[in-house]
């Protein structure tokens, strides 16, 4: 089984899919072992107490310096034998003694089509903002590994979504939560407790 830390800093309803699908057995061989926030009042804990397992408060704030925190987040991993890191909504910069410890082992669902709109400062709402403002006809998610840059590991599965006029970011982050986060994510989590991931460089090989 593959241990699965799921790292959330607001709603929650990338894990709240995450959950549901193990429920439903589309993802197998993986259990939650462990919700972490940095957001006591993220609605995510709950969902991790309602749905049986750990909700874990870890938050910058708490810690004296930047490094204890960071140390305390690797710590609460290696303490808990993760094998794989989601990061569903996670607004912390994950540390680098993090990324050096779980290489391939942390993905990420990020609401464009990378490489647009990504980067630094692109998050939340400001992302469909940019894509709007942009005009883009089509825009959708990511998941992608995590490296020591921001959005720029390599690619797993992604998924398109279109843009309709009118749209606000408001009804556009929806709309790629609907049609693409809530599948992608959960999909790849299984794809990769089957041994079915292979990366090689910046290529990801799926088998299906
Ligand atoms: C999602 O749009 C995800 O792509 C982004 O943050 C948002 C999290 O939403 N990284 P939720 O907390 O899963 O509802």
């Amino acid at each position: 089984m593959l241990r699965l830390a799921v790292l959330v800093s607001g709603g929650g309803t990338n894990l709240q899919a995450i959950m549901d699908a193990i429920k439903a057995e589309k993802i197998t061989n993986a259990e939650i072992i462990t919700v972490i926030s940095n957001n006591e009042g993220a609605y995510a804990l709950e969902r991790a107490k309602n749905y049986g397992c750990e909700a874990l408060l870890l938050a910058p704030k708490d810690f004296p310096t930047r490094e204890d925190f960071n140390q305390a987040l690797l710590a609460a991993l290696l303490d808990r034998q993760i094998d794989l890191v989601v990061l569903a909504g996670y607004l912390v910069v994950v540390p680098p003694c993090v990324i050096e410890q779980y290489p391939n082992k942390i993905i990420n669902i990020h609401p464009s089509l990378i490489p647009s709109f990504c980067g630094t400062g692109c998050y939340g709402l400001h992302v469909h903002e940019k894509a709007l403002a942009r005009g883009v006809k089509v825009s959708g998610a990511t998941v992608h590994f995590v490296d020591e840059g921001t959005d720029t590991g390599p690619i797993i599965m992604q998924k398109a979504v279109a843009v309709e006029q009118g749209d606000t970011p408001e009804v556009l982050q929806r709309r790629i939560m609907e049609q693409a986060e809530w599948f992608l994510l959960p999909r790849t989590i299984d794809l990769i407790a089957n041994g079915k991931v292979h990366v090689d460089g910046r290529n990801v090989l799926i088998d299906e």
